[in-house]
């Protein structure tokens, strides 16, 4: 898509950016503005990965209807992702996070590049019924559910507006299997996978965790159970590059997409 023309000096604007920051993500916005991490020596590597991996798969499910694509996008930090769709060429998206002071900077990062038809919502994602109400063909939920404590809930309410293509991208716990004893002892249920419980209190001010201390990362097949009984009825694990970071190599973070049909 080409980038549009921002309104202003370029070295005015790029002062307004660099004093919004903090920037949690480098990101380039065209025509030479772009934010500067504060954590990408040690984050690079993995976000190229990941925008890699979302990008093709988007790509490879839309082609050519990008254009005409409307999509939300939950837990959208500072726009990363949003930013990256803009780029692949969608025209509508909508942003939604826990995080006002986040949304703040994507707004403005958006009003600065001169993107337009893109929205900006402030909620708890596990409440999003009360917040966004319309459809969209593709949904992202990228970064986190492993941040919350109801990530089936919240992966409910995102399939609910969602109407084609879902991408989630998640840590994720060792895979657990087996069964349990259900009522007496000669009635096994058995697992469809797990989530583990996680404390992120250690993460107290960090901006990107989620709204209560404790968390549910799903195991991979967890994952995968609960997007196909939303209804995703294909549901496909997508490869990392080969020269990809090395945790979605050794499929410790996955990226898993759904499809309606
Ligand atoms: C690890 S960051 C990931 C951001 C971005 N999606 C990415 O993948 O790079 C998690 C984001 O989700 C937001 N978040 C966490 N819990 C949330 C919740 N319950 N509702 C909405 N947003 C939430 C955080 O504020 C943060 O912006």
């Amino acid at each position: 898509m080409t980038m549009p023309t921002p309104v202003g000096n370029t070295a005015e604007l790029q002062a307004r950016i660099d004093e919004m920051g903090p920037w949690f993500y480098d990101m380039e916005l065209g025509n030479g503005l772009r934010t500067t991490s504060k954590v990408a020596a040690t984050h690079d590597n993995i976000h190229v990965t990941r925008r890699e991996m979302v990008a093709g798969a988007v790509r490879g499910h839309f082609g050519e209807r990008l254009g005409s694509v409307n999509a939300l996008d939950v837990g959208c930090h500072e726009g990363y992702f949003s930013f990256l769709l803009r780029e692949l060429g969608v025209p509508r998206i909508h942003g939604v996070d826990l995080r006002l002071e986040s949304l703040q900077k994507a707004r403005s990062l958006a009003e600065i590049a001169g993107h337009e038809s893109m929205d900006w919502t402030h909620c708890n994602c596990e409440e999003l019924d009360h917040h966004v109400t319309d459809q969209y063909e593709l949904c992202l939920c990228v970064g986190l559910i492993y941040h919350l404590e109801n990530p089936i809930r919240c992966l409910r309410q995102i399939s609910a507006r969602c109407s084609e293509m879902i991408v989630v991208e998640t840590q994720v716990c060792d895979e657990i299997q087996g069964q349990t004893e259900w009522g007496r002892q000669e009635c096994q249920m058995p697992y469809q996978g797990g989530f583990a419980l996680i404390d992120e209190t250690c993460f107290d001010d960090n901006p990107e965790t989620g709204a209560s201390p404790l968390a549910l990362c799903p195991s991979p097949e967890a994952l995968r159970t609960v997007l196909r009984s939303l209804g995703f009825s294909r549901v496909e694990t997508i490869s990392p590059p080969g020269t990809g970071n090395e945790q979605m190599l050794r499929g410790k973070r996955v990226v898993v997409a759904g499809y309606r049909s």
